[in-house]
């Protein structure tokens, strides 16, 4: 399934040293606690790896550095949330949706490792340890039963095994594993929430990318729309298998690094606003966020603005099932904005979010969805459906 595999001698699984040795210097220091002179250094190597030849080395450099540039005007979100790796990852595939799975796949299954190696240190975690192993084992669960054919799913394909065949595929895995899931703080409990991010983000992604497929083949193939409306349903009720999971943090666990991560907030999301823009339309009452912050701009763009959204082009099929499916899919996402408002009352109970909005007030406004009609269907998808976005 890998563009490059034809013309490429399987890679490495390991980094090439240097870079091997900065990802596990990233790994075991807290971001924010980076001396000012450690992040300009940071920011130089940068500079030095994009200005240096295409080798292995400098393309691992690039992922690893970015998010400390200082010369590039990164939101904070995507400085922290290192999504230009998944970028990185999702360019070089040619099925977005199964690369989507096995991105999942292995980050839950790293964190898995990770929060057993946690348990097995600190007698009193143990059981709260035990029980958000077994809510990501439910991710991979989740994942085995993702549709990715008329009659498979992830686990009956036999997916997992057969990427264990692919070595570009592993190795890429590898890179997005090492090269990202830094933490600002040096609290354990940073890592669940930072691939609970990664992990929505790739959903967000994987819901935009069926709803166009599904909007596309609306009154046109059947099994088509079919196919794409249940992948949809999926991928949105992963988003809530992930949140259940999340939801093994605590509010005083939440609140030990909630300060390092600073102003990274995902209103700064272009995944999610997307999915929006796809899925419903575009949401005028969100115009002030929107317009602030400047690589949001796309969604504002007359051009985006004008797509048919799956709900408006569900609304008006000649089926009622085509109708009733839409409806489906939908409930998930529903049950995944009450669920992320309920965490803003849980987590930060009277207090302003880092996005600069109120807080949880502001995701209450938008767990319903209002009418918002969209314009004319257009074809020219390219830009909303192939690329996994990020700043
Ligand atoms: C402890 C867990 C969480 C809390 C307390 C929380 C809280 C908040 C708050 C207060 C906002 C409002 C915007 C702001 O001012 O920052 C927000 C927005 C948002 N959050 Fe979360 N969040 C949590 C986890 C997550 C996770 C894991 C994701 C996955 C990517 C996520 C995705 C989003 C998105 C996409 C928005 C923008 C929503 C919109 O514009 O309608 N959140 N969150």
């Amino acid at each position: 399934m890998s563009t490059a595999r034809a013309v490429t001698p399987p890679r490495s699984r390991e980094l090439p040293a240097a870079c091997a040795e900065l990802a596990a210097r990233l790994h075991a220091t807290p971001l924010a606690e980076l001396p000012e002179h450690e992040v300009l250094r940071l920011s130089g190597r940068y500079d030095a790896a994009v200005a240096g030849p295409d080798t292995d080395e400098n393309e691992i450099l690039r992922l690893l550095t970015r998010p400390f540039s200082r010369r590039l005007d990164i939101p904070e979100y995507y400085r922290y949330t290192g999504l230009h790796v998944a970028g990185w990852y999702f360019a070089r595939r040619e099925d977005p949706y199964q690369a989507g799975l096995l991105l999942v796949h292995a980050l839950v299954t790293d964190l898995i490792g990770l929060e057993e190696r946690e348990a097995g240190l600190h007698e009193t975690t143990v059981e709260e340890g035990a029980e958000r192993v077994l809510r990501l084992e439910a991710v991979l669960a989740h994942l085995g039963r993702s549709p990715i054919g008329p009659d498979r799913t992830m686990a009956s394909a036999g997916l997992v095994r057969l990427a264990g065949h692919d070595g570009v595929l592993i190795h890429d895995l590898m890179v997005v594993n090492r090269c990202s899931g830094f933490r600002r703080s040096d609290k354990h409990d940073e890592h669940i929430f930072m691939r609970a991010v990664q992990a929505c983000e790739i959903g967000f992604f994987l819901v935009r990318w069926t709803a166009r497929r599904a909007t596309e083949a609306i009154d046109h193939d059947r099994a088509e729309y079919v196919l794409r409306m249940s992948q949809l349903t999926w991928a949105a009720e992963l988003l809530n298998v992930v949140f259940h999971a999340l939801r093994t943090l605590t509010p005083e666990l939440f609140k030990g690094f909630r300060d390092a991560t600073g102003s990274a907030s995902a209103v700064q999301s272009l995944n999610y606003h997307l999915m929006e823009l796809v899925v419903y339309g575009y949401d005028e009452r969100k115009i002030e966020i929107y317009k602030g912050f400047a690589h949001l701009a796309p969604v504002n763009d007359p051009v985006l603005r004008e797509f048919t959204s799956l709900r408006d082009a569900a609304a008006g099929a000649r089926d009622a099932d085509v109708r009733e499916a839409f409806a489906a899919s939908e409930a998930p996402l529903h049950v995944w904005r009450g669920r992320h408002y309920g965490f803003g009352r849980r987590y930060l109970p009277d207090m302003t979010g880092s996005g600069g909005t109120e807080g949880a007030g502001y995701l209450k406004r938008f767990v319903g969805k209002a009418g918002l009609p969209s314009g004319e269907r257009i074809d020219d998808a390219e830009r909303l459906l192939t690329r996994f976005a990020y700043c």
